[in-house]
């Protein structure tokens, strides 16, 4: 038996980077699947690569986070897929760099568009879907980013610290509802994915860029998208079941310092 055997997930962001590769794990231990986001081309490659080795596993969908009307679709067409949706990982994101003054006004708008009113219009409209199917996890993506700040990072640290509150606020209705339904955040530093190309090109690019990035984690090397997954595999298993409103650094130590 896998750890997610029977479980069924809903993960935005799935075309690429590290919601590809949840969806291939949690497929590899027995949850079914859907993909979702913009790079529809991308997210069917996905399910295309699970679907080779765990027949009918995985489904990809066309779904802007941004379009409350898309977010309706996207979760009545994969609850059918999947016989309803008991875990929901909320991961699409963007991120832009910035100081207070030189970030743009709607730079700044695009990424709380993205990466937090998403989550809030999201997670309201597959609250009735989690309900259906308790006991249900919600696994929002957050990141160091909103725990410790950076001086050109405005938009995304706001961002990225409303998601990690916002996690905590759901968990904790959720739990005082008397509903099964966890919530918790996970909070990756620096992972190979193609978000930290720019940062990569900003310390020079190629070996040196990433030199740049690695030297500012305790551990010394970035993360792989698998050591985020293993966290998202425990917190959409029955094995986190007493675990919510907690955060998950997956940080190779970056946040004690
Ligand atoms: N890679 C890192 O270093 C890192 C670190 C901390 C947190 N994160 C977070 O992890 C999450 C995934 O990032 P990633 O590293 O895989 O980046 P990525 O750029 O490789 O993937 C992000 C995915 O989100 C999709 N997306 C963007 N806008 C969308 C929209 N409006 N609707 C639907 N999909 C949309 C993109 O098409 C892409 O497939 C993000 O929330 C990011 O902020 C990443």
């Amino acid at each position: 038996m896998g750890r997610v055997a029977g479980k069924k997930a809903f993960i935005t962001g799935g075309a690429q980077g590290l919601g590809a590769c949840f969806g291939k794990m949690l497929a590899d231990e027995g949850a079914r699947v859907v993909l979702t986001d913009i790079n529809v081309q991308g997210a069917q490659e996905t399910a295309a690569a699970i679907n080779k080795t765990h027949a009918n596993a995985a489904l990809a969908l066309s779904h802007d986070v941004t379009r409350k009307d898309d977010w309706e679709r996207a979760l009545a067409s994969a609850a059918e897929f999947l016989g309803g949706i008991d875990i929901l990982i909320n991961n699409a994101g963007i991120g832009t760099a910035g100081s207070i003054e030189t970030e743009t006004y709607e730079n700044w708008r695009r990424v709380q568009e993205i990466d937090v009113d998403s989550i809030f219009v999201g997670t309201q409209l597959a609250m009735p879907y989690l309900k259906d199917s308790q006991p249900a996890s919600i696994i929002n993506i957050s990141s160091v980013a909103g725990l410790v700040a950076d001086g050109m990072m405005l938009s995304y640290n706001a961002a990225k610290a409303a998601v990690w509150m916002m996690t905590k606020s759901i968990a904790l209705h959720c739990a005082r509802s008397g509903y099964d339904i966890r919530c918790n955040s996970v909070h990756p530093v620096f992972t190979r994915t193609p978000i930290i190309d720019p940062l990569v090109q900003m310390g020079g690019g190629g070996e040196e860029g990433e030199r740049r990035l690695v030297q500012q984690i305790p551990w010394k090397r970035l993360a792989e998208p698998e050591d985020v997954g293993y966290a998202i595999v425990y917190l959409a298993s029955d094995e986190s079941r007493y675990v919510t409103a907690s955060e998950f650094k997956i940080d190779g130590g970056i946040t004690a310092q």
